[in-house]
């Protein structure tokens, strides 16, 4: 009972941790055209909701093109209990890498239409700007996943669309 119990407060937090409203606070990518200004892949997160203990996950973000922000949900689902697979710009698989109650950490592979695939990684906050320590992650993140960490963009301060 006592397992039982914990078990269910374990995956309650899990959950609680990402449901909710995030905003893209910096980005990462090896292809680093994809994520500057009107880049495709320049996410700009909205919200998260979890359906089935996050085994559905959608994820609502802005994309600015040229000055104009749509929004777009698309829906993740978990492949192998770990990796999520959608469809935006070509194939997508991501998997959270960290989740706290201020951040999640997201690495994806994108495979566009052309085949050409990007190795990103997003991380999502409530909105206040990278602690040094957090940069310094990013930068081991980044470097993980052989991503110079010359590509890192913080795209915070170009969010510009609605809530
Ligand atoms: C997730 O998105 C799908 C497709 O847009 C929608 O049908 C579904 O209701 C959404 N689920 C939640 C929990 O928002």
């Amino acid at each position: 009972m006592v397992k039982f119990l914990l078990l269910a407060l374990t995956f309650g937090l899990a959950h609680a941790q990402m449901d909710g409203p995030w905003k893209t606070i910096a980005i990462a990518a090896d292809i680093v055209d994809k994520i500057e200004i009107s880049g495709e892949l320049r996410l700009y997160f909205h919200q998260i909701t979890c359906e089935k203990e996050c085994k559905k996950m959608n994820v609502t973000f802005y994309i600015n093109e040229n000055g104009q922000c749509s929004l777009t949900t698309i829906t993740g689902y978990l492949d192998d209990g770990k990796t999520y697979r959608s469809q935006f710009q070509g194939d997508n698989h991501y998997a959270t890498v960290r989740t706290t109650p201020e951040n999640i950490v997201f690495y994806s592979e994108n495979v566009d239409r052309a085949g050409r695939k990007t190795k990103l990684v997003y991380v999502v906050g409530s909105g206040h700007p990278l602690t040094l320590e957090q940069k310094e992650k990013i930068v081991e993140y980044a470097k993980e996943n052989n991503i110079p960490p010359g590509n890192i963009r913080e795209v915070l301060t170009t969010d510009y669309c609605p809530r």
